[in-house]
């Protein structure tokens, strides 16, 4: 579990996110990262989803609930090994005192309807951690 858990910070560390801020301050982000799956010895071909202790196809969804978040069994083309999206809320802002978590969040709702809403006082924005970009290693190649 342990060795899971750091391969999945390991992973969320390389991410590449899509910056589409919205203007009003709420939060429209989320993240996704490609992580091994985690795969039965009698199940080879599926992939397991620990939250909900079942075994999902290849190409289907499921909700990480009680944690925000949904993964998607994926088989991966170049060598057929199964590997998991996996879509949360990313990190939290930095705390901001002129900003609250919105009423507005709904931690029971499906994703991403469960990701924190932050209400900011007028002008102020939140400020998320940087997340470095995976490094253009196709770029550095060619120039070398
Ligand atoms: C939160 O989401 C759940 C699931 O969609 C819904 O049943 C519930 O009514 C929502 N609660 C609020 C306060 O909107």
């Amino acid at each position: 579990m342990r060795a899971l858990i750091v391969l999945t910070g390991v992973a969320l560390l390389c991410t590449a996110w899509a910056a589409d801020k919205k203007k009003d301050g709420e939060r429209s982000k989320t993240f996704t990262r490609l992580i091994p799956a985690d795969v039965l010895r009698d199940f080879p071909n599926m992939c397991f989803a620990s939250t909900r202790c079942a075994t999902i196809a290849p190409g289907a969804s499921w909700e990480l609930s009680p944690f925000c978040g949904k993964s998607t069994c994926v088989k991966a083309e170049e060598d057929g090994r199964l590997l998991e999206l996996v879509e949360d809320c990313g990190p939290l802002p930095k705390t901001n005192p002129k900003c609250k978590l919105s009423e507005k969040t709904n931690k029971t709702a499906p994703f991403p309807h469960c990701c924190p809403v932050f209400e900011c006082e007028p002008g102020v924005k939140l400020e998320y951690p940087e997340i470095p970009t995976p490094p253009p290693a196709a770029a550095e190649k060619k120039r070398a």
